[in-house]
């Protein structure tokens, strides 16, 4: 088991990584309201019924104020008051809407998550950022808050449907590309046993990858700067996901393939180091070639919500580990998205 601690100025959270951690949830006690996503609460109802729990349906579609606001009447039902800890039990889906709603019920409550994604585990449980979707443009809704808990519980993760875990290993390789050589070098080694989710390994690359996220979020919280970093892959991956059916992994893998070809196109990063990104990608199992239309994903690059006036501000590699923020104006994108589809 690994613990590590979260500090920023609005708050701490302690996250642990290991296995049945949901046996410590008695220790929340019988007040305590779970959140918990319905695939999960079906999978794992055994864990869940001695407790009081609400349901947060599954699917992008229903990360609404819809279902937010059907959450708040089952809290008023339930008569949470200000010291019900709220505990969002999920992917990052659940875990959203779960911090958004312990945000604002009552001006806020406390809460943590046990998060039961990979995706989720290595990144969307971690940094404070809640939300959810308006008409259809994500996360548009939503603030910053850090849980006081997060239990990353890799036993939960036997029951994730494979093709999600391979979405989030993406995420994982991402920390690798962006920020730690060592442990590139590390998945490529081990990338078989990950896939199998041998424990050692496991544990080992969720811990990194969170500590990875800690470390980042620590030095810049609201995302003015540093942070930025974290979406290495995400401009193209977002504008894919937009037009095409694939999860958010396999949308990041091919965007961060992308981004260095980019990168190596603008003379900021060698062939080879692009050739390597992608051999990892394709090893985890994740595409590296899709039929892409340059002009939609150039108009879904216009729409998204990161851009600033008529530049896109790209997050570029200049080397292993190693990345640069540059702002690319929408004249040129257009050219250069072309050469890359
Ligand atoms: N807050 C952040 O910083 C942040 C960062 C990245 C992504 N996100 C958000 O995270 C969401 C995606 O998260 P995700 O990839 O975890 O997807 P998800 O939460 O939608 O879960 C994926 C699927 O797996 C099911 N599931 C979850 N855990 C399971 C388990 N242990 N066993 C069986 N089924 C299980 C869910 O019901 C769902 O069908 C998006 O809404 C995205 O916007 C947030």
């Amino acid at each position: 088991m690994q613990r590590m601690k979260l500090n920023t100025p609005a708050g701490s959270t302690e996250i642990v990584v290991g296995e049945h951690l949901w046996s410590d949830l008695k220790s929340l006690g019988q007040e305590a309201v779970l959140l918990v996503d319905e695939h999960v609460l079906c999978q794992h109802h055994d864990i869940f019924e001695t407790f009081r729990t609400i349901t947060v349906p599954s699917g992008e579609q229903y990360k609404t104020l819809q279902t937010v606001e059907s959450i708040y009447r089952e809290l008023v039902k339930l008569e949470a008051d200000r010291s019900t800890m709220l505990v969002g039990v999920g992917g990052g889906l659940a875990t959203d809407v779960a911090g958004f709603v312990a945000s604002t019920y009552l001006r806020g409550v406390p809460f943590g998550f046990i998060s039961t994604t990979l995706l989720g585990q290595v990144d969307a449980s971690i940094g404070g950022k809640n939300g959810v979707n308006l008409d259809g443009y994500k996360n548009m809704v939503g603030n910053f808050r850090q849980p006081s808990f997060v239990w990353c519980d890799l036993s939960l993760l036997s029951t994730l449907a494979n093709r999600e875990y391979v979405s989030g290993i993406a995420e994982v390789i991402k920390y690798g590309a962006i920020w730690d050589v060592q442990f590139m070098e590390y998945l490529e080694k081990h990338m078989e046993l990950l896939l199998t989710q041998e424990i050692e390994v496991l544990e080992h690359v969720v811990s990194v990858s969170a500590a990875i996220k800690v470390d980042v979020v620590e030095k810049d919280e609201k995302e003015s700067d540093l942070r930025r970093i974290l979406n290495f892959g995400h401009t193209m991956g977002h504008a894919i996901e937009r037009h095409q059916k694939v999860l958010h992994g396999e949308a990041v893998g091919m965007g961060m393939i992308m981004a260095a070809q980019l990168s190596n196109n603008l003379g900021l990063l060698p062939s080879a180091e692009v050739d390597r990104l992608q051999q990892i990608v394709s090893s985890a199992g994740l595409p590296v070639e899709m039929r892409l239309d340059p002009d939609e994903l150039f108009l879904n690059i216009r729409k998204d919500k990161k851009k600033s006036g008529e530049f896109v501000h790209f997050v570029l590699l200049d080397g292993p580990g190693s990345t640069v923020i540059k702002p690319i104006a929408l004249t040129e994108l257009k050219s250069m998205i072309h050469d890359l589809c």
